[in-house]
């Protein structure tokens, strides 16, 4: 099978070649309304290496059959193949050990799968969760579910002008009664690197958990969930050049072990009878039904297509392009530039002056430009800066210069077009 082939990106062992890069993602060489594709909207999902495409295309023409549950030949290597990338993606994140790593279909529901056992075996009445007014609403909604159901607070630490959580407000914040703290690693609608390492010391030092919801870092940072010492970790397929519908709840086995299971159904018991059902061991007690078997050996192709190229090497080359576009976007007359932290990923999110994001996403789009409009999920964080929307650019381990330029070009014809 092809999942067992070494990955070999076109750009490997050479200095970042992006040319070479963009050769192994077929889609870029696309044309929109007649112009080159420009694919700026890699904070909503990425496009995908041919090796990924491949190997679940391999899966299905060689060796598919449902795992775990057959002494057939297929099913046997369906799922070798299967626990195979469950290794592979708990190497990626440097967890200790793969009970630790459980397949769900993306952060929202590792976070929902989170909030539903450990949160509602441990927050009670009075209790507290502890977010920060920068998270996307995957990790806002399923605390506030379970809050509403135990009668407990939602406390959110709030963030400054720049877009950064304010560490002495999130410190004062945590409290006798927080009982998980749970905190983006990137902010998906500014790119604000957040101190997750100091904010996860914070928390253990009064005992309390946290989870760090890694979607938007997992496909551009080195990601060390022991050195983080973080209690949970969940994150996307599609995000990190994967396909959809899968991604990766990582736990502290001490909790997963004590943590009821999420849903019920195959594959996560032990042995049912009608007076009594036991679960099986970890990761299966919470992987209920048959999971989405090509989605997981997809995903493992994509951390190897990411490893082989080299994450700091991805990390170096979208700064470049952060800054790069930073200093040109900030030349464009009535264009600003929110979330302007310190310690920030490839997202540069802008209002233009008297002109509605959604007009700047279309008039973009004419150009071949991809761009996202709208309150990204993240609608607290609009509201703090008292916009209703912005427009958002977000680089990717295969865009160029020369595309930060295209996309200038077109907001400049944006400013043309609505000049007053
Ligand atoms: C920071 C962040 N968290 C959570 C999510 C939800 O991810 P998914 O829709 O893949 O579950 C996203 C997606 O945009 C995100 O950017």
């Amino acid at each position: 099978m092809s999942t067992s082939a070494p990955i070999r990106p076109a750009a490997a062992g050479t200095a970042y070649d992006v040319r070479r890069v963009r050769k192994d993602f077929p889609i870029l060489s696309r044309r929109v309304y007649g112009k080159p594709l420009v694919y700026l909207d890699n904070a909503a999902t990425t496009q995908k290496p041919r090796a990924v495409m491949d190997a679940v295309r391999s899966l299905y023409e060689t060796s598919y059959a449902n795992i775990h549950r057959g002494v057939h030949h297929l099913s046997v290597e369906s799922s070798e193949a299967y626990e195979k990338a469950r290794e592979t993606m708990r190497d990626f994140i440097h967890a200790g050990d793969t009970r630790e790593i459980v397949f769900v279909r993306g952060t929202t529901e590792g976070i929902n799968l989170v909030a539903q056992t450990y949160g509602r075996a441990n927050v009670r009445s009075g209790d507290e969760v502890l977010i920060s007014a920068l998270e996307h609403h995957s990790n806002i909604v399923p605390w506030q579910i379970l809050c509403d159901e135990k009668g407990a607070k939602l406390a959110v630490a709030p963030i400054n002008e720049r877009g950064e959580i304010r560490m002495d407000e999130l410190e004062k914040r945590l409290s006798k009664k927080t009982r998980i703290v749970a905190v983006s690693h990137v902010s998906n609608a500014l790119g604000t690197v957040n101190p997750i390492r100091k904010i996860i010391a914070l928390a253990h030092e009064r005992g309390v958990p946290v989870l760090v919801d890694g979607a938007q870092a997992a496909p551009r940072l080195p990601v060390d969930v022991r050195d983080l010492d973080c209690d949970f970790y969940a994150f996307s397929g599609h995000k990190m050049y994967g396909p959809t519908g899968v991604g990766i709840l990582y736990g502290k086995a001490k909790h997963l072990e004590a943590m009821p299971p999420y849903q019920g159904g195959g594959d996560m018991i032990s042995s049912v009878t009608f007076e009594k059902t036991t679960y099986n061991i970890l990761p299966y007690k919470f992987e209920a039904g048959t999971p989405n078997i090509a989605g997981a050996i997809g995903l493992a192709v994509a951390a190897d297509y990411m490893n082989a190229l080299g994450i700091e090497n991805i990390e170096a080359h979208e700064n470049d392009l952060l800054s790069y576009g930073t200093e040109r976007l900030s030349a464009v007359p009535g264009l600003r530039i929110i979330g302007t932290a310190r310690e920030k990923a490839a997202v540069l999110s802008f209002t233009l002056e008297g002109v509605h994001p959604h007009d700047v996403g279309t008039v973009l789009d004419r150009e071949g430009v991809a761009v996202r409009t709208g309150h990204h999920c993240a609608q607290p964080v609009m509201d703090f800066f008292k916009v209703p929307a912005t427009s958002r650019a977000s680089f990717a381990l295969y865009n160029t210069r020369e595309e930060v330029d295209v996309l200038v070009e077109g907001i400049r014809k944006v400013v043309e077009m609505f000049r007053p």
